[in-house]
Order: structure tokens, then C-alpha cells, then sequence
């Protein structure tokens, strides 16, 4: 029989995320234990190819043309062994990956590149696309990354211990409200304690762990519904809380989980006064690392942009729009 070959692409934008995912209900299924909400972004992508292809010895796995090793490349491995086995497949892959952004500067490249991964192995091994059953795939990889299939606002509910599949859902589309998210880079180079590796430590040693997890479902209800109404006080507020109340929770591991870096503090204080002292409604988030999001109304963004240029230790500010859904081919 002759040899096959079985090529598809796909690319993803990045998420944020305005009620924060951190802590996991199932590890082995990767389900999280509280619910999440994000925005799609259109500025950070990832493009995907796979190719399965019965000559290759072995999957490859290259991000931005650099051959993958060790975790980096088994993680990868384990989603193409799940397309595998439900399209009945054999062959090997080559996977090819590449981010539009700096991942060196630290910034989450896992949402965006599982996201993709997950479409461009699903329409490779020639599967009907079903955006349910690729969000389930890239959210067993990465739970934030199930958010990515989708563009503009998306929820992630939190999931019981042993539940068989679990997929993001869209709330609103990308043209439901003219937001802003501003990304200014704080540090460089990758952060030192990976999510997966902090929000497991947290739930072994953080007195606050229970506390986060009780409390996140009402900061998540705030946001959401802060969000259907367009109103941004409402988000910013609530989303401000689930990133502090999980920045404590890491904090107060043993020992500390600490992503903060001077100039994540100096950001987070600009926010504050252009807040209190101009009245501009600007919100900070953040995630596993030291770069502050800032989350603001289109017609502010240029001049709170300015003043996070301005601010000591802040190197570079990019500016994003709500973003679109996975586009295959
Ligand atoms: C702080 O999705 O990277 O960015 O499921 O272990 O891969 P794993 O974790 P990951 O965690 C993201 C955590 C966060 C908040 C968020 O995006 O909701």
C-alpha cells in the first residue's frame, strides 16, 4: 500500500484570563477546580502544522523551527496520541509551531500553541472539526488552552473529580464590547516556576488554598456578569480580586511562590493612580509571572499606554483587541 501522508493547519490567539484558573480538581484528567473566564486576543498567535506521515521513525516537534525535547515535546506527544486513538491512526507526526511573540520575554505561549495543536492534529487526522472536542483535547494538555478555540469571551467551568470530558464555552463574540488589554513586559526571560508546577505546590502548602477555591466561583460570577453588561468597573474589580486572591495563594506556599518583580509593583501602582488620581478606569491582572495586563475602555488605551512606558523597569507595552475563534487551513 502506498505510503500516507496527512497534513492540517490551524492557528490560535492567546487568552487572558479575567477570572483566574489556578488549582486542579483531577490531575491526571487535568480538570481545573475552579471556574475561569477570558478574553481572546487578537494580537499573540500561535500557527500550527501537523503532518502525519508513516515514513517518520518518531513524532518531531519543532517551536519556532527548534527540534523539542524532554516535557516540551511529551506534552505534545500525549495530544497526538488522543487524536490517534480516536481517528484509529498509527503514523507518527511532525509538528510544526510557531509564535508570532517573543516567548523568551515569558509571555503564556501554552494557550495559544495547544489550542492550535489540538485543531491542526484534528483536521490531519481527518476528523470532522468539532470545536468541542478540540477545546476537551487542548484543555487536558493545558486548561487554559480549552479557552483559546474560541474568540472573544470565554468560560471554563470548574470540573468534578473523574468527569469524563470537559470543554470551554463562548459567553459573547469578539465584537460584544471594544476592550483594550495592554501587556506591559516587566522582565525578561521565561518565568522561573511554571503554572502547572505553582497552582500544584499551592494546593500542597498554602494555608490559603481553600480558601481561593471557595471563594473564586462568586469573583467568577462578578466578571461574567460584568461582562455581559459591558460594564467595566464590575469586570476590572472582580478581576482584579481573583488575580491578588491567587497571587496570595502562591505567595503564602512553603516555600513562597513569588512572581512579582519590582517593576510588576511600579505597574501595578501607575494603574492604580491613573484610577484614583485621573479617573481613568484602568484594571490590572496577572498571571504566572511578573508582566502586568491591563484591561481598559479603546478610547484610554493610548495614554495609559504612555503611562506604563513611563514607568520604571516596564520595557515594552503591546496593545491587543478581543480576537477571533481557531482558523483552520
Ligand atoms: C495563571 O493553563 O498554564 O494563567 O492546565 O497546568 O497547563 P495547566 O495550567 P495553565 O494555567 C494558567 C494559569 C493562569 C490563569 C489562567 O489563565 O486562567
Amino acid at each position: 500500500m502506498a505510503k500516507r501522508t496527512l497534513s492540517g493547519r490551524a492557528r490560535a490567539c492567546a487568552n487572558i484570563a479575567l477570572a483566574k484558573y489556578w488549582g486542579k480538581s483531577d490531575i491526571p484528567l487535568n480538570l481545573p477546580a475552579v471556574p475561569s473566564l477570558s478574553l481572546t486576543l487578537d494580537k499573540l498567535v500561535t500557527d500550527t502544522r501537523v503532518t502525519f506521515d508513516e515514513q517518520l521513525p518518531a513524532d518531531e516537534v519543532f517551536l519556532d523551527e527548534t527540534l523539542q525535547t524532554g516535557k516540551a515535546s511529551a506534552r505534545v506527544v500525549e495530544l497526538l496520541d488522543r487524536v490517534r486513538k480516536k481517528a484509529g491512526l498509527a503514523a507518527y507526526a511532525r509538528v510544526q509551531s510557531k509564535n508570532n511573540f517573543p516567548t523568551a520575554a515569558g509571555l503564556a505561549s501554552s494557550a495559544s500553541g495547544f489550542a492550535a495543536l489540538a485543531a491542526a492534529a484534528n483536521v490531519a487526522a481527518g476528523l470532522p472539526y468539532d470545536e468541542k472536542r478540540v477545546s476537551a483535547w487542548a484543555r487536558q494538555s493545558s486548561a487554559s488552552a480549552a479557552r483559546s478555540v474560541y474568540g472573544g469571551f470565554v468560560e471554563l467551568k470548574a470540573g468534578r473529580p473523574g468527569q469524563k470530558s470537559l470543554s470551554a464555552r463562548p459567553i459573547a463574540p469578539a465584537d460584544h464590547w471594544d476592550v483594550r488589554l495592554l501587556v506591559a513586559i516587566t522582565a525578561q526571560g521565561p518565568k522561573k516556576v511554571g503554572s502547572t508546577l505553582g497552582m500544584e505546590h499551592s494546593r500542597e502548602t498554602s494555608p490559603l488554598y481553600q480558601a481561593w477555591v471557595e471563594q473564586s466561583t462568586a469573583m467568577f460570577n462578578r466578571v461574567k456578569r460584568g461582562v455581559l453588561r459591558r460594564d467595566l468597573e464590575m469586570v476590572g474589580r472582580a478581576m482584579e480580586q481573583s488575580t491578588f486572591s491567587f497571587h496570595a495563594c502562591a505567595m503564602a506556599s512553603d516555600p513562597g511562590i513569588l512572581y512579582w518583580q519590582p517593576p510588576t509593583i511600579a505597574a501595578l501602582h501607575t494603574v492604580r493612580a491613573l484610577r484614583e488620581d485621573k479617573g481613568i478606569a484602568a484594571y490590572a491582572t496577572m498571571d504566572a509571572g511578573p508582566h502586568v495586563k491591563v484591561l481598559c475602555e479603546a478610547k484610554d488605551a493610548a495614554r495609559i499606554k504612555r503611562a506604563l512606558l513611563a514607568t520604571e523597569g516596564v520595557s515594552e507595552v503591546l496593545t491587543a483587541r478581543p480576537g477571533p475563534a481557531i482558523r483552520l487551513g
